[in-house]
């Protein structure tokens, strides 16, 4: 199977951690009969350095004629704010990568690093959020008018509300998930009682999965009450970014966690949520796990194979029992004598023996 993966390195860590990504890659092409053709698409702050460019139209025309991308992350503290944003945002816009799919979940290996008491997390955490990724007020429709008010809308379709609701419903059907939960804001908003009424039309042909309403505070509150508890959630865009920032905190570290920009019928996105993190770039100490579960993602929506996902989501699991990286290692770990703080690259090749080792038998 013949795929051309766009590889965005970007700025900061994004460098280090696709690299880690790419020996993944390259990896399961040994060991089965994927084949994969890479092709470098500068994006970010050092090209528009370079350009005055953040999203050359040449890394644009490479990341729309591949079957996917892997994308580190952009931003840089000497470029001017909005910079990398834009190309983000326009990526986003022009690809139509309406799904943000976030999991979170929280390694067995790793409960000490949850910020919330043992006995809330001993059943694990597993969460999927399904983000709406294009609208919102992050249509960017609004202004400052004369210095003094200040206008941002709040922009919902029912093109827009109704093909992410599907999407989370149809992902709880093929992955046998008995509840989806929808957070909105209803009792004040009336953008949020037209996603309501359209998640309860939606769901009418979805009976056998169990529809939850949350608002947005309450749900914030239950996130931290009892994470365990909650498997798959449907959100708009700004709820979604500031609740999948909360859970992804659940899990440790920032660079442990995934995400999937999403275009059912075109071209999507793979990235770790986490940003360029100027304070450690060049240092090597990054975590590249989010990355990794980022190619996990690849496999399992855009390559529709859940066994690779599965495989690698077992060599990360594997290699956390014995090492991590400095963001991960606690004061619990350093008591541990069995567990190693490791480097970005240490911990890469150790997910990728482990990989080979579960891919030979
Ligand atoms: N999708 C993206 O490309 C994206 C997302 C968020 C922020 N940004 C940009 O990144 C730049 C830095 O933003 P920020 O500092 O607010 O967020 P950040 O995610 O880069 O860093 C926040 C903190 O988490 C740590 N961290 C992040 N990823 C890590 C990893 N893989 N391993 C270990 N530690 C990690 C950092 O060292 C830092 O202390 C800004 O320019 C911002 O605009 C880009």
């Amino acid at each position: 199977m013949k795929k051309k993966i766009a590889l965005v390195k970007g700025d900061g860590i994004g460098p280090e951690v696709v690299n880690e990504g790419i020996k993944i890659l390259r990896t399961i092409e040994e060991h089965t009969d994927y084949e994969f053709e890479f092709k470098e698409a500068p994006m970010g702050g050092e090209i528009w350095k370079k350009c005055g460019e953040s999203l050359p139209q040449s890394s644009f025309e490479i990341m729309k004629q591949s079957d996917t991308i892997l994308f580190g992350a952009v931003g840089l503290p000497d470029i001017p704010q909005g910079v990398a944003e834009k190309a983000i945002l326009r990526v986003r816009q022009d690809l139509d990568l309406y799904v943000n799919l976030r999991p979170v979940k929280l390694y067995p290996s790793l409960h000490d690093m949850c910020p919330l008491k043992t006995e809330i997390v001993k059943n694990g955490i597993d969460i999927s959020i399904f983000r709406e990724n294009t609208e919102s007020v992050y249509a960017q429709i609004g202004g400052v008018v004369n210095q003094e008010t200040a206008v941002n809308s709040m922009v919902y379709t029912r093109k827009g509300v109704s093909r992410i609701i599907e999407y989370a419903f149809e992902y709880c059907k093929k992955n046998n998930l008995g509840e989806l939960i929808s957070v909105d804001k209803a009792n004040v908003l009336a953008v949020s009682q037209f996603w309501r009424k359209i998640f309860q039309s939606i769901g009418q042909k979805y009976p056998k999965i169990k529809q939850t309403n949350y608002y947005v505070d309450a749900f914030c509150q239950w996130l931290i009450r009892d994470p365990s508890s909650i498997q798959t959630v449907v959100t708009e865009n700004m709820f979604g970014d500031i609740v999948s920032d909360e859970a992804a905190y659940l899990v440790g570290s920032l660079g442990m966690a995934a995400s999937g920009n999403i275009n059912p019928n075109g071209v999507s996105m793979y990235e770790p949520i986490h940003g360029s993190a100027p304070d450690i770039a060049g240092q090597g100490i990054a975590n590249p796990i989010g990355t990794i579960l980022s190619v996990k993602m690849m496999f399992e929506e855009s390559f529709q194979d859940a066994p690779i996902g599965k495989f690698i989501d077992k060599a990360v699991e594997y290699s956390l029992e014995s090492m991590r990286t400095t963001d991960i290692y606690s004061k619990f770990a350093q008591k541990d004598v069995n567990i190693k703080r490791v480097n970005c690259k240490e911990m890469g090749n150790d997910v990728l023996k482990q990989l080979k080792s579960i891919l030979k038998n």
